[in-house]
């Protein structure tokens, strides 16, 4: 069996100093990767700074015989995302990996949710992929090569109770691989996602010790490692991984039903249609947003059956 390698790779991991960036991070540089290790390495709601979680987690990779060199730049800003980079291009010339890990929380019930608190966790999650990856992305298009992988959370994917900045945040994020994904693809750079599930310090207080035993974050960075292997074909997909089980979740679109466009549908049939418009069956995936109007609209207003997922019309 042929071993998935990294030789000659530079890599990005921010939020490296601890918990899963830091498993990622580890794992990459294991395999050949030169790891920039970023961490601003303040506290979990993204207050405070310091370099000794970066600094640590350089020396493990040191004591292991790898090559990394630490940052301290918070992503939260276009100046520490351009800094990152340049941390990357100073030390070893290039960028060809991007895992954007890094992440706080700031949970509080919706009525109660501060403003500062919105931005914040939009800041690191949501702007901190873009400080990052727009620069990172400019290196890879001149180089024709690129794995960018983004961090979602089942709390975006599906929600969580107190979570509505993390979850919109994380949701956004798969946003931005889906228009990535096409942007890059003619650059031989891919850009997938993780959903993780993991013992760390944003998990530590709700999950009993037992179950957080289970959940090494180990378990989940060879799905992240292998996203960003030169061999990686997929790009636009969303992966689960954690405690050992790896999946794949996806938005889908239901077949709908057309209701007619000579006249605006009426309330009624709208509420007569509801279970049909809401049914499931035979859903599908679309691999950008013409095919999904090329198909839910535009085959039926030719009155034509609905066209499978490729974007063009039956
Ligand atoms: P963690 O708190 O151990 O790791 C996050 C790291 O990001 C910390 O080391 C922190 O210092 C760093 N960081 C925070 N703000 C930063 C900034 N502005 N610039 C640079 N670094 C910064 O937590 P964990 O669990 O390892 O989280 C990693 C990612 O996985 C996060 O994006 C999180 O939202 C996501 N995630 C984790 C899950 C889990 O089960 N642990 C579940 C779903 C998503």
């Amino acid at each position: 069996m042929s071993e998935v390698r990294f030789d000659g790779r530079i890599a990005i991991v921010t939020g490296a100093g601890g918990g899963l960036g830091r498993a990622h991070a580890l794992l990459l540089a294991s395999r050949g990767a030169k790891v920039v290790v970023n961490d601003l390495g303040g506290s979990r709601d993204g207050t405070g700074a310091g370099t000794n979680m970066a600094d640590q987690v350089v020396q493990e990779i040191k004591g292991a015989g790898g090559e990394a060199v630490a940052d301290y730049h918070g992503v939260d800003t276009a100046q520490g995302g351009e800094a990152i980079v340049k941390t990357a291009l100073d030390a070893f010339g290039k960028v060809d990996i991007v895992i954007n890990n890094a992440g706080i929380l700031r949970d509080r019930a919706f009525h109660n949710l501060a403003e500062e608190d919105w931005d914040k966790v939009l800041a690191v999650h949501l702007k901190g992929a873009y400080n990052v990856t727009q620069p990172a992305f400019r290196v890879m298009r001149q180089n024709s090569y690129g794995r960018i992988v983004f961090t979602t959370s089942a709390a975006g994917l599906y929600g969580n109770f107190g979570q509505t900045n993390y979850s919109a945040a994380k949701m956004a994020v798969v946003g931005m691989m889906n228009t990535l994904k096409q942007e890059g693809a003619k650059y031989n750079i891919k850009a997938n996602t993780i959903a993780p599930l993991a013992a760390s310090r944003l998990t530590a207080d709700i999950m009993p010790p037992p179950v957080l035993e289970k959940l090494k974050p180990e378990l989940v960075s060879p799905m992240v490692a292998y996203l960003c292997s030169e061999e990686c074909a997929e790009s636009g997909s969303v992966f689960t991984a954690g405690g050992g089980y790896f999946g794949r979740a996806a938005i889908v679109e239901g077949q709908g039903v057309f209701l007619g466009n000579e006249r605006p549908s009426s309330l009624e049939e709208i509420r007569d249609s509801l279970a049909k418009i809401k049914d499931m069956s035979g859903a599908q995936e679309f691999a950008n947003a013409n095919a999904e109007g090329m198909a839910r609209v535009f085959s039926r207003l030719q009155g034509a059956p609905a066209a499978s997922g490729t974007g063009q019309p039956s």
